[in-house]
């Protein structure tokens, strides 16, 4: 199967943008449909990338817009519910209408970007069941003779993440950092071996009709990740531990809070440790790497020091 023209949709996020690069330093011609192409235009600049505002959720509009195309990917998905945008909404009906659209405009390959854990019939939390829904009838298009595979990631992280970004900024505010759920596990992936395991499977038969888990090569407690963070920062932080019912109950506050640091729907999510039982990157012959191989530049940069640096270079070269 030859891959060159490839349709993203969610390409204007913290991995679609890392992706949309991939795609594009492969070769390929990539197509970025948005809803707010104005937002984007500026991250997204490479010779054959297009960015596309449109419709997206309008059937008939994507039959259209993945026509000549041979490979749709799609990453849209949202950590938190409201009440204007609903999980089953974004990770069951998107998928189940790009699905459509894809069959419609005889796209050949699908790459469906799913989470760790995620199961319709018995996900520990809405956000996990409704991804392994989403999951689902994207593999029901292998019926038509689309080849579909779907990644599994635990938490993935990169300098512009929005998991170690957003403890580093909690911590730089306060000295005293109550932590709820402190002994969740994860496996953190670098965003840029996620996306590169998405261009690796385009054309891979070893990775047609496989659910694809991602794992980082350490497993970490939440608690050890934000002490690193701490260290990282070069900052005295101390991490309190909750206990489960304190989680809960801090969780029921926070959901309110401005961007719902936390809600009862993520403390469900992290009951279950986000380790890989077979991690996809052997399957595709990759070697992922470390939180500390990428995560201490990426932090450096948020130090007084390394803010310092950055504006003395920047007063340099003016
Ligand atoms: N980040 C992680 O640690 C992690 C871990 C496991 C799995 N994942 C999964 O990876 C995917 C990408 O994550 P991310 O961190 O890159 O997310 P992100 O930065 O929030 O980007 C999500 C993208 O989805 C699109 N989107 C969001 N809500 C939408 C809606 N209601 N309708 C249409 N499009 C919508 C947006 O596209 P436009 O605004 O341009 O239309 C946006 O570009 C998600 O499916 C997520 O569940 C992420």
């Amino acid at each position: 199967m030859k891959i060159e023209r490839v349709c993203i949709l969610g390409g204007t996020g913290f991995v679609g943008r890392h992706l949309v690069t991939a795609m594009a330093n492969s070769g390929r011609q990539v197509r970025v449909l948005t809803r707010r192409r104005e937002r984007h235009r500026e991250n997204l600049v490479h010779p054959t990338v297009a960015i596309i505002n449109t419709r997206v959720r309008d059937m008939e509009t994507l039959a259209r817009c993945f026509q000549d195309v041979d490979c749709v990917v799609f990453l849209p998905g949202i950590l938190n519910q409201s009440k204007q945008v609903q999980f089953r909404d974004v990770h069951v009906e998107f998928p189940r209408e790009v699905s459509e659209a894809c069959i419609k405009a005889g796209v050949k390959r699908i790459l469906h970007m799913s989470a760790l854990n995620a199961d319709a019939a018995n996900g520990a939390s809405e956000y996990l069941r409704t991804k392994g829904e989403g999951e689902d009838i994207m593999h029901l298009a292998a019926g038509t003779g689309i080849q579909v595979t779907s990644f599994r990631p635990s938490v993935i992280f990169g300098h512009d993440d929005s998991f170690f970004n957003r403890f580093a900024d909690l911590l730089r505010i306060s000295p005293v950092m109550p932590l709820a759920c402190p002994n969740a596990r994860f496996a953190p992936v670098y965003v840029g071996d996620v996306t590169g395991a998405f261009v690796n499977a385009l054309e891979n038969q070893v990775s047609f009709g496989k659910r694809l888990e991602l794992c980082g090569p350490d497993v970490y407690t939440l608690k050890q990740l934000v002490e690193y963070t701490a260290r990282m920062l070069g900052a005295r932080r101390l991490v309190l531990p909750l206990t489960q019912g304190l989680s809960e109950a801090m969780a029921k506050v926070m959901q309110y809070a401005p961007g719902a640091p936390l809600t009862p729907d993520n403390v469900k999510s992290m009951q279950l440790d986000s380790v890989c039982r077979e991690n996809g990157f052997a399957v595709l012959g990759m070697t992922p790497q470390s939180v500390q191989c990428i995560m201490p530049a990426a932090l450096q940069n948020r130090t007084s020091r390394g803010q310092y640096g950055r504006y003395r270079k920047s007063a340099n070269r003016d």
